[in-house]
């Protein structure tokens, strides 16, 4: 079965076609990243507009780099939730009048179980495993025990992982998009220049659970207080010194569902997954088995909607044309599901 997969829930307008949920045949993914770069941020109104703009041309381009004309497909898949909402009607929009002019089944998909899919794409993976899903708007640990049967351990009780590496980047002028020039810049940094707080959610519900807020604002209004002036204050040792505190912060809370679970693997996904250091302390945990997309599926793209998609159109899902956006998943913690 041969799926189409469309993505447009924030900055990335991406198609991919990807066979059996498991063979990427293309994937095209146009980032707008130098249409946000001067505001330091996506802006929702860009984004939608580029992604009308560009969406047409995307699908085109992934159609003809998989050699397959649109006779050719079996079904159409399509992230409907969460993202922006404007920029999620164009994607799902688009897909709707496709699916219903080449007469094939559609299917909406998850944004957030498609990062968790995305490894699958290259790995042989068995589940159950635990989840990390790491990205700008998400930040989730999970038990999976399949393709969208996740049970959710962990999250984020206020700002995501890779919102905090955003806000901390565009404070300090560190580059955009801040998660990856933070990881850039500290690489060359020394991670002793400060020491964070670690915020206090050890116990009961929050076993689990992470926050960035206060992170976020001790590196923006509290260097002063914080930094060990033994070390020059570079961008490299800031960048050095919130990434550790931020992705520790992570590995804490992951070793502890790791343990209470018994489970070895952790399959990690999202844009924040890329890191550097994650990926250094992640091999390090004894007796775990850590697995990432190639880089090119960690952030936003097709092939991971093609993917997950795929697999729910050979089980029979299906939806019409009356399927909507979703800015927002229903509270992950209160049932465990999205
Ligand atoms: O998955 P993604 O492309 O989009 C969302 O679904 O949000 O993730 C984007 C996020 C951004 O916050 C970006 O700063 C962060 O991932 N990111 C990173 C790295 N590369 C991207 N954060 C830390 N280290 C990186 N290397
Ligand atoms: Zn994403």
């Amino acid at each position: 079965m041969r799926v189409l997969g469309i993505e447009s829930s924030c900055d990335e307008c991406a198609a991919a076609l990807v066979e059996d949920g498991r063979r990427v045949l293309s994937s095209v993914v146009a980032t707008q990243i130098a249409h946000h770069a001067q505001w330091d941020g996506v802006v929702p109104e860009i984004a939608s507009r580029l992604h009308v703009e560009w969406i047409s041309a995307v699908v085109r381009q992934a159609l003809d780099e998989a050699g397959l004309s649109l006779s050719q497909i079996d079904g159409v898949a399509v992230t409907n939730r969460p993202g922006l909402a404007g920029s999620l009607l164009v994607g799902l929009s688009f897909a709707k009048a496709l699916a219903w002019s080449i007469e094939k089944p559609l299917v909406g998909v998850n944004h957030i179980l498609a990062h968790l899919y995305a490894p699958l794409l290259s790995e042989d993976i068995q589940w159950p495993f635990m989840g990390l899903v790491v990205s700008g708007g998400h930040t989730l640990i999970c038990r999976a025990d399949g393709f969208d049967d996740i049970t959710v351990l962990g999250t984020t009780i206020d700002d995501a992982a890779g919102e905090a590496f955003d806000k901390v980047a565009k404070f300090y002028g560190l580059g955009y998009p801040g998660g990856l020039a933070v990881d850039k810049l500290a690489r060359n940094g020394d991670a002793r220049a400060c020491k964070f707080p670690v915020p206090n959610l050890y116990k009961g519900e929050h076993r689990y659970d992470v926050s960035y807020s206060g992170l976020k604002t001790a590196a923006i209004h509290q260097l002063d207080k914080l930094w060990d002036d033994a070390y020059p204050r570079s961008k490299e040792n800031i960048a050095a010194a919130f990434e550790k505190a931020a992705v520790d912060m992570l590995v804490s809370r992951l070793q502890k569902a790791l343990a209470d679970t018994g489970l070895r693997t952790v399959v990690a996904g999202g844009g924040v997954a890329a890191n550097t250091y994650l990926r250094e302390r992640l091999a390090k945990l004894p007796g775990i088995r850590a697995v990432y997309p190639p880089l090119a599926y960690c952030g936003d793209n097709g092939a991971m909607i093609a993917g997950l998609g795929g697999m729910m159109l050979a089980r029979g899902d299906k939806d019409g044309l009356e399927l909507n956006v979703s800015p927002r998943v229903a509270g992950f913690k209160k049932n465990g599901r999205p």
